[in-house]
């Protein structure tokens, strides 16, 4: 037999956690354990990979029995876990892994009750010795959570072979120094290796793709830099308000709720070198490069500089929507922003004079999140002048979300006798293409986790690098009031001021028109562009 005979590859297995395991969820009576973290683990559970021996503790300090926590959970998973409604044998066998302790997040009694449920349960059988911690709670209680951790002796593995694991929400610390100092509390608890910070961005599908697309294609990587690329946009608008959350927004901000985190891992993704391997300090050495390659805008010039806005009353999706100031939680006179547009810089060989634009914002017209990779135009020579031209230059967008998916925009000719050339859009579409849905972002995300692999977490030195370059902006338009902060309509893409940072440079925004399945089955055409959405 030869001995390079072809063996089909084998399939990869679907993950599992290996053994048994506990979830101890802090802030479990919060809407985050309700609308992510337990529909995740109830579709992790349904699909197999989660070992049998594994259980759920829910820790916060509002008053709660096992029941009524069970009952709400319940209700979580209905409204928000791709199973959907659970029928009541599956929910029963579900819900007898799920336990409530009350306690408060710096009370030695309140850990060392956890500790005790957590040894009884693992004497009875019920619950693994491996643990992963998880912190759901306001961004206020994690230092307090943390220093429990250590000091009730959780956050050490209990036995030989078994592990302890800590999962940190974002936000990552308000602030640069605020981050220092829960890093610093951090390692006083847990090694690195322990703790996986969440930014359930990396768990989305297109954004794991973005590492597919630049580096498993070779048609890409050697268009991939300033000699090709003109520029790069990165949009991120949401359509919703502020919602429940204004009490914690209006102290938070789109500078600190989407670009330190969301905008910086999307941008860090897309300029990246190839990593040397797949393993994830690999990936995350050449993300934290880029991140410390970014020109800083100074404090003194980040007014002039950085569009920041707030939405007034407007009109979304034909619907009139409240200004942000008259929004549940929201001071009266506050000046948080809701909308923030920024050019940045990569000062690197590859990236060196290629403009990143980014923009996100609150009561856009639509939800849409976008990576443009607009490329040089082709010399004018041939068709740029009338009546072909001007070309359009090549533009690669790439759709995160909703109806995620590749365009790429070429010019091609018109048929006919004449020359006439149109720009035409070639459409990948996930949901066309494969016909598994995606899982849910925090469910990759947990069992990542849960499997020890961190790829798709932030390590703290990404934390800091994100923090140099947005603190300097924080400080620049802090404190300034209104003076640094234009405001736009709800329903609107944000104030002129955002259009014209743009403009400025001869460029416009620009997002693509996906087609979606009813539009192909209905026949309707390509997918377009629209200079502002969809
Ligand atoms: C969260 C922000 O991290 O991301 C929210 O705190 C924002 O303000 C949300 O609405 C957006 O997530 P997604 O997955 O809807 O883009």
């Amino acid at each position: 037999m030869p001995t390079n005979a072809h063996k089909p590859p084998a399939e990869p297995a679907s993950p599992r956690v290996p053994g048994p395991f506990t979830l101890v969820v802090f802030g479990a009576s919060g809407d985050l354990t309700r609308r992510k973290i337990l529909p995740s683990i109830f579709d992790l559970w349904r699909d197999g990979h989660l070992p049998p021996r594994f259980g759920v503790v829910g820790y916060a300090r509002t008053p709660m029995s096992d029941d009524a926590w069970r009952d709400d959970l319940r209700r979580g998973v209905a409204a928000f876990s791709r199973a959907g409604a659970v029928d009541d044998a599956a929910w029963a066998d579900f819900a007898r892994r799920l336990t409530y302790l009350q306690g408060s997040y710096d009370d030695p009694a309140g850990f060392r009750r956890l500790r005790e449920h957590l040894k009884a349960g693992a004497d009875a059988g019920r619950l693994g010795p491996n643990r992963l911690f998880y912190l759901a709670t306001p961004p206020g209680a994690f230092a307090p959570v943390i220093r429990s951790l250590g000091e009730s002796g959780l956050a050490v593995p209990d036995g030989a072979g078994a592990w302890s694991r800590l999962i940190v929400e974002k936000p990552f610390g308000h602030d640069l120094a605020d981050a220092r100092a829960l890093a610093k509390e951090v390692r006083r608890a847990f090694a690195e290796d322990q703790v996986f910070r969440i930014d359930h961005y990396l768990g989305k599908e297109t954004v794991q793709n973005l590492l597919v697309l630049r580096f498993a294609n070779s048609i890409f990587d050697p268009l991939w830099n300033q000699k090709y690329v003109d520029h790069v946009q990165v949009t991120v608008a949401e359509r919703d308000g502020v919602g429940a959350r204004g009490r914690y927004y209006d102290r938070s901000g789109a500078l600190r709720d989407i670009v330190q985190n969301h905008m910086m891992h999307l941008v860090s993704l897309v300029a990246m070198e190839p990593p040397v391997s797949l393993e994830a300090d690999a990936i995350r050495d050449e993300k934290v490069k880029v991140l410390q390659a970014l020109r800083p805008i100074p404090a003194d010039c980040a007014a002039d500089r950085v569009v920041r806005a707030q939405y007034a009353a407007g009109t979304v999706g034909g619907e009139a929507a409240p200004g942000y100031r008259d929004e549940p939680g929201v001071a009266d006179d506050s000046a948080t922003e809701t909308f923030v547009a920024l050019k940045l810089f990569i000062d690197n060989w590859r990236w060196a004079g290629v403009p990143f634009y980014l923009r996100t914002g609150k009561r856009m017209p639509v939800r849409i999140t976008e990576i443009g990779i607009h490329f040089k135009p082709v010399p004018q020579v041939l068709f740029g002048a009338p009546p072909y031209g001007p070309l359009r230059p090549n533009v690669l967008a790439i759709r995160i979300q909703p109806n995620d998916g590749i365009v790429m925009r070429f010019q091609v000719k018109v048929p006919g006798a004449a020359l006439r050339l149109e720009p035409y859009h070639m459409d990948f579409g996930y949901a066309e293409a494969f016909r598994e849905g995606s899982p849910d972002a925090y469910e990759r995300l947990l069992l990542d986790a849960a499997l020890g692999d961190s790829t798709r977490f932030t390590r703290s030195d990404e934390v800091e690098a994100a923090w140099e370059f947005v603190q300097p902006i924080l400080d620049g338009c802090e404190g300034r009031g209104g003076a640094c902060l234009a405001a736009y309509p709800a329903g609107s893409w944000g104030p002129e001021a955002a259009d014209r940072l743009i403009r400025d440079d001869g460029r416009g925004w620009m997002l693509v028109r996906r087609r979606r399945r009813s539009d192909v089955s209905r026949g309707a055409s390509a997918a377009g562009e629209n200079a502002h959405g969809p």
